[in-house]
């Protein structure tokens, strides 16, 4: 399986960092954020990986991670994104990088301890996706579950009022070669974006989205609160000394 790790957009919520790079390359305790997804996909054993990235300081990534070696990989490119136009155009830039294989997405302001090695390994059509319990659903994808059958989802809302389920899905993604299609009929939803969101839609409408519970710790890093609880787990875990509760500053 292929790796894709989506490193675009302004982060704009995290101005006045943002001004001085790209959101997936400012530090998480000891380390680039981007580190830790490619982390991920090289734990699964994956080591063909594409970063898509955009904005004003794109070119920063390559004296980060030059060829991709020092992280593990064999092969590593770069894809350009001109316009702030979502995270599932993103991944439509990377058809033919995939040629065809099925590819493990993983959004590059996620960090994880967790391993996705055996569903990458067992991994064969479809789509899979990865949920994470959280106190506050409404700021993420949210799964709807079926009332009869619980181990079944029924639809995925993007960031709802009024969240059908207590869980997040996570910016870990599975996909077979039939995501590009998908992507290419989609419309730019109200954020004027083309979500993920829809992506999975379409392979649920198929029956085809299949789901597994992310254990350990999951955290995105895309808010100054989020930053804070991201640098604050890898500070712990990194250096063993255990302090303080962390999820407290979770918001
Ligand atoms: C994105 C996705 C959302 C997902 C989240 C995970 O949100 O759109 O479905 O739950 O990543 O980090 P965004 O980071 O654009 O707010």
């Amino acid at each position: 399986m292929k790796g894709i790790v989506l490193a675009g957009g302004l982060g704009s919520r995290l101005y006045p960092l943002t001004h001085a790079t790209n959101k997936h390359l400012l530090p998480v305790y000891d380390r680039p954020m981007v580190y830790y997804p490619i982390q991920t996909l090289v734990d699964a054993g994956i080591r063909e990986v594409i970063v898509v990235t955009g904005g004003p300081h794109a070119g920063h990534f390559i004296h980060v991670l030059k060829n991709g070696k020092e992280l593990g990989l064999n092969h590593l490119e770069f894809a350009f994104q001109e316009h702030e136009g979502g995270i599932a155009q993103a991944l439509g830039l990377c058809q033919d990088f995939a040629d065809g294989e099925n590819i493990a997405v993983i959004l590059g302001d996620n960090t994880t301890d967790a391993s996705i090695g055996p569903a990458v390994q067992s991994f064969e059509r479809g789509a899979m996706v990865f949920l994470r319990q959280v106190p506050d659903p409404e700021r993420f994808g949210v799964p709807e579950f079926d009332p009869q059958d619980s181990s079944r989802i029924i639809g995925i809302e993007e960031k709802p009022a009024q969240p059908k389920s207590q869980y997040a899905v996570t910016g870990l993604y599975l996909y077979d070669a039939n995501v590009f299609e998908f992507i290419d009929t989609l419309k730019p939803s109200g954020r004027g974006e083309l979500e993920i969101t829809d992506v999975n839609n379409r392979y649920i409408e198929r029956g085809e989205l299949h789901w597994a519970e992310l254990g350990g710790f999951w955290s995105d890093a895309g808010t100054f609160e989020s930053l804070f609880r991201a640098n604050a787990y890898w500070a712990q875990k990194t250096t063993g000394r255990c302090c303080e509760d962390f999820s407290r500053y979770y918001r």
